[in-house]
């Protein structure tokens, strides 16, 4: 391996020491950041990043109200919740865990809450003020890519960025991120997905690989550019008789092939998958202080 790893956990402490500290302040003002996490059903991987979430919530000392909901739980009722926690003032952030079971609409569900506790930045109001430029909630998974790269030293002004996979809560908003008239950004972004020609080609013309399709170990070493910084976003469960849970996790990169070639790279675990828990974290932090900001208007 010659390439240096990006270190998802490091980074992601060093924000958490940042986000204490305005924890602090809004104490000093009688204010304790609120986050809402709904869980619908039984999905396990779901139930883990709720977990985390959770947790992180109470090691910076965020209040976190935790609603595990049935999965035949009707889209009436989700909705009546998200009602509610809209109208909570104890709570500054609102997550719906996606994703939510077949017979709920999760557009109608994302769009019932409040864009002002909208903390995963998916109401199209925050991502429509993403789109020109504008101050909202970033989706926490892409904001969390972005202050890798920065905090890594990694200069992406004029560089050329590949982005392979064009979800809503990742591929699309990262696009606009990185392509934003701002500082750590200004990047030349290409949304590259399932159907894209020549797609070894094209990833092998990036001097920033963002890989987010959800398929284990797809791009291998010989698609990178030498040189080139990888950021992997998958998380793969690949069964593995020898380990103790019978799986492992692996990324959308083939790690060992593609950290010979790469300047930089992100594991998998210990990558990405912190800093999106630590975006989330900021946001709630950021929701609180806008409401305390508006309570003295
Ligand atoms: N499912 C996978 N990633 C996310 C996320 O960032 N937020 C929510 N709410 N659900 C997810």
């Amino acid at each position: 391996m010659s390439a240096k790893l990006i270190d998802g956990k490091a980074i992601a402490a060093a924000i958490r020491q940042e986000l204490r500290e305005r924890i602090a302040a809004l104490d000093k003002q009688g204010i304790k950041p609120g986050l809402a996490v709904v869980l619908v059903g039984e999905d396990s991987a779901s139930r883990v990043y709720v977990g985390m979430k959770e947790k992180s919530c109470t090691e910076l000392g965020i209040y976190s109200d935790h609603h595990h909901l049935p999965a035949e739980t009707t889209q009436e009722e989700l909705l009546g919740l998200v009602e509610n926690l809209n109208a909570d003032s104890r709570i500054h952030g609102i997550l719906v865990q996606l994703p939510l079971p077949d017979h709920i609409d999760e557009n109608r569900i994302i769009e019932a809450v409040s864009p002002a506790k909208d903390v995963d930045g998916f109401h199209p109001v925050n991502l429509g003020r993403l789109v020109i430029g504008l101050d909202c909630f970033r989706p926490c998974t892409p904001a969390g890519v972005q202050e890798l790269l920065v905090r890594s030293g990694v200069e992406l002004s004029g560089k050329r960025v590949v982005i392979v996979g064009r979800s809503n809560i990742v591929g699309k908003p990262l696009a606009n991120i990185l392509m934003q008239k701002a500082e750590g950004a200004d990047a030349t972004v290409t949304v590259a997905h399932s159907r894209t020609e020549n797609l070894p080609e094209l990833v092998k013309s990036a001097d920033v690989v963002v890989a987010a399709i959800g398929r284990a170990e797809m791009i291998t070493g010989d698609w990178i550019k030498p040189g080139a910084v990888v950021i992997d976003v998958g998380i793969n469960r690949v069964e593995d008789p020898a380990a103790k849970r019978g799986y492992r996790l692996v990324g959308d990169v083939h790690f060992e092939s593609a950290s010979e070639v790469a300047s930089q790279i992100t594991p998998v675990p210990g990558g990405v998958g912190p800093m999106t828990i630590v975006m989330l974290m900021k946001n709630t932090v950021t929701s609180a202080e806008k409401a305390l900001a508006k309570r003295g208007e």
